[in-house]
Formats: C-alpha cells, structure tokens, sequence
C-alpha cells in the first residue's frame, strides 16, 4: 500500500504534460487565455442527485477511505457540467482521521472533536503524519481521477488557523472566540500547534501533487474573523511558511478565505500566486488593486443560484465584466455550492462563462 507513496517522483514529472496548458494551470500562472475557467467550490456533493445515489448514510471520513467511491464522487460534477476542474472529494479534516484525537465530521453540522485542544499536552497529541499510511488512501483517489481527466484535478489542505480552529473550539463556531482567547493568553500552544498543522498541510499537498494534482487550494475559510492585528502577530508567520513552502511543489497554489476584505493586502503579500474572493468585496476594484500581482477567484454569492435563472445569468453577467479588470481570473463562487442548489443552475453558469468568458478575453486581446 504504502509503497505508491514511497516510490513517488517529482511534482512535475507526475503532472500530465497537456494540463500544463490547461486553461486553469495557464490563468493561475498569469500567461494569457482566450477565455476564463470555470469550476465550482464543493461541485461534488450532495446539491448532486449522482451523488445522494452513491453516497451512503457514513461519516464523509469513512467514505474517504474507499478511493474508488472517493474518486467516482470527484468525477461526477466533471462529467456533467463539463466544468474546467476537478477538485479531489474529500475534507480539510481527513489528514486528521488517523491520528487517534477523536475528530469526527457530523452531517449538518460539520467537524467535532471529542477533547478540544487547549494546552501543549493536548498539542503533543497530534503526531506528524506518516503519508505511505495516513494519506494511503488518499494518494489512491487522486491517482484514479487523474486517470480518467482530461482536466486539472485540484490537490487541497485546510490552513493552519481554520484547522486550529476546529481542534480549539471543537466544533464550528462563529464568533472564534475560545481560539482567539488561546492565541492570546498563550500563543506558544497555538505556534506550537499551527507549526504541526503547516507540517501536515505540506505533507497533504505533497502526496497530492506527487500523484497527479495538477493545482492546489488552501482553504483557510476562517481567517478572515482576524483582525489584521491578530493576523500579522500571530497566523501571518505561519502563512508565510505555508506560502514559501506549496509554491516549492511546482504547481499554482489557490489561497481562499471569507470576509478577508481587510486583510487583502496582507494576503497578497504572503506571495500565493491565486487569491480565491468571496462576494463581499468588489471584484473590479480587487482587480485594479491587485490584478497585476495575484490571479484571482471566485466572487459570485452562492445563496444567487437560488433565485431564477435570469437573475443567476445577470449576477454571472456582471462578475464577468467586473473581471475583465483582472489580467488572470477563474470564475467560482465566493463559498461553495449549497446543498439545495439545482445543478441546472450550475450547468447554465458553466455554458455562459465559456461562452461569454471568450468573448471577453478574446476582445481584450486585440
Ligand atoms: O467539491 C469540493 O469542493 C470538494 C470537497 C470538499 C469537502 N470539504 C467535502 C465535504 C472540500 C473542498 C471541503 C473543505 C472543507 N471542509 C472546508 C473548507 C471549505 C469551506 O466550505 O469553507 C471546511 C470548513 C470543511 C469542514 C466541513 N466538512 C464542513 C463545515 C462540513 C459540512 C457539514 C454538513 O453536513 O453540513 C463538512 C462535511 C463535508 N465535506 C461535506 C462534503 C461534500 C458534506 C457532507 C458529506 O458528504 O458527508
């Protein structure tokens, strides 16, 4: 088993030579296109009736442990949308599954930790990761996608502070108040514990990358609760080494969070080469701001697919022409796809954005 990871070859050997012209290597690496890329943030999962069919009733964890049903889930959005990506079904918290610290993901309400961590010994708890076992079969998933695409397959980890999250508060929380508190009163845990969590994040998109991944994302979902003071003592030095250590790996890195508007400037300077956005900021202002030192992502509010058609073509319509701001730009959402989202609404995005994603590019090249 462990033997696939162990034998592994460079990133860039792995990689499939024609992704490397994909549309969506191409726009992340800021080279010019004749259109814009689409794909959508948890595309896989249950807004899919292919999906509801297959999925079972267990814990998300354990299906990850089956690489075929993994994989097929990861194809199925590719297959009927005609999406420019595929992203790797899994979760942030799977790297996590085999370590014995009593994480679990519960169905409508997400990750839960039996004991959350709340000192050094709780930290000393999370040993390093051992790929060839803990990520066995997640190198399995990707190496069967990858051989049915015909498009990127997208590697992803959860950021250091989101992760901490979970492992401090033990549960989704809104205001993050008991992480924050820890990072206060005492920050050594905390460097401590993100410290691991960047060690295992690198880990993940290593095996990632080295068995096919032709890009990665860093969902770091809710750094965004930061105040930029807290940021830059605090999570920045880790961003850094996350930042410094995945573009090493070859492949475009993807950084996302929500709510980031007031640490944009700070994000951009961390050096990712993508910035994902969700729809709380302006899209042409960002770009003007930033378009020449980062591609960007994202933006349109995934609650808009659920109104009529018409008015989710329009919200497409004007994200798009806001984007032509932005030399280098993949359309998504500002968050994922929500469960009770009808995929035609996906699909009809899909056709407008290759369509109307040419043109744009198109006329800006003349
Ligand atoms: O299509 C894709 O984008 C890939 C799949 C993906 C999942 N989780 C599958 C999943 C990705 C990229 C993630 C990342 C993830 N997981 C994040 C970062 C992105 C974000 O949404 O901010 C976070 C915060 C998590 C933690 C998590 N896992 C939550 C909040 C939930 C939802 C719980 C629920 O049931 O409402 C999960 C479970 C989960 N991960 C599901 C899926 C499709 C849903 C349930 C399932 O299939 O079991």
């Amino acid at each position: 088993m462990g033997g696939r990871v162990d034998s592994a070859t460079s990133a860039m050997t792995m990689m499939n030579p024609d992704l490397r012209s994909s549309i969506l290597v191409k726009t992340l690496r800021r080279e010019s296109t004749d259109r814009v890329p689409v794909w959508f943030m948890r595309q896989a999962g249950r807004s899919l009736p292919e999906y509801r069919e297959i999925r079972g009733v267990d814990s998300i964890l354990k299906v990850l442990t089956k690489p075929d049903l993994a994989a097929e889930i990861t194809l199925q959005p590719v297959r009927r949308y005609g999406v420019d990506a595929a992203i790797l079904y899994s979760d942030i918290m799977a790297p996590l599954a085999n370590l014995d610290i009593g994480v679990d993901i519960r169905a409508g309400v997400g990750p839960v930790v039996e004991e959350p961590f709340r000192s050094i010994r709780d930290v000393k708890r999370l040993r390093p990761l051992d790929p060839s076992v803990d990520l066995a079969a997640m190198a399995s998933a990707v190496e069967l996608c990858v051989d049915e695409l015909a498009v990127p397959l997208i590697g992803f980890c959860g950021g250091p502070f989101t992760i901490a999250s979970y492992l401090i508060e033990g549960r989704p929380s809104r205001s993050h108040a008991t992480v924050k508190k820890l990072m206060l009163e005492e920050p050594n845990v905390f460097h401590e514990l993100a410290d691991r969590l960047v060690d295992m994040a690198i880990a993940t998109l290593t095996v990632q990358v080295t068995h096919g991944a032709s890009v990665v994302q860093i969902f770091d979902s809710w750094i965004g609760t930061l105040s930029p003071w807290m940021f830059r003592e605090l999570a920045r030095p880790h961003l850094q080494r996350l930042a410094y250590e995945s573009v090493q790996l070859g492949v475009p890195v993807i950084y996302f969070g929500v709510e980031t508007a007031g640490l944009l400037k700070d994000l951009v300077e961390l050096g990712f080469p993508a910035l994902g956005l969700d729809w709380r900021v302006d899209l042409a202002s960002i770009a003007t701001r930033f378009g020449s030192k980062v591609a960007l992502q994202g933006n349109l509010d995934p609650s808009i697919l659920l109104a009529p058609t018409t008015q989710v073509l329009s919200a497409t319509e004007q994200i798009l022409a806001a984007s032509s701001q932005a030399p280098s730009y993949v359309f998504n959402l500002g968050h994922g796809v929500l469960p009770e989202t009808n995929p035609e609404t996906l699909a009809a995005i899909v056709n407008l954005v290759h369509e109307r994603g040419a043109n744009l590019r198109g006329a800006s090249e003349l």
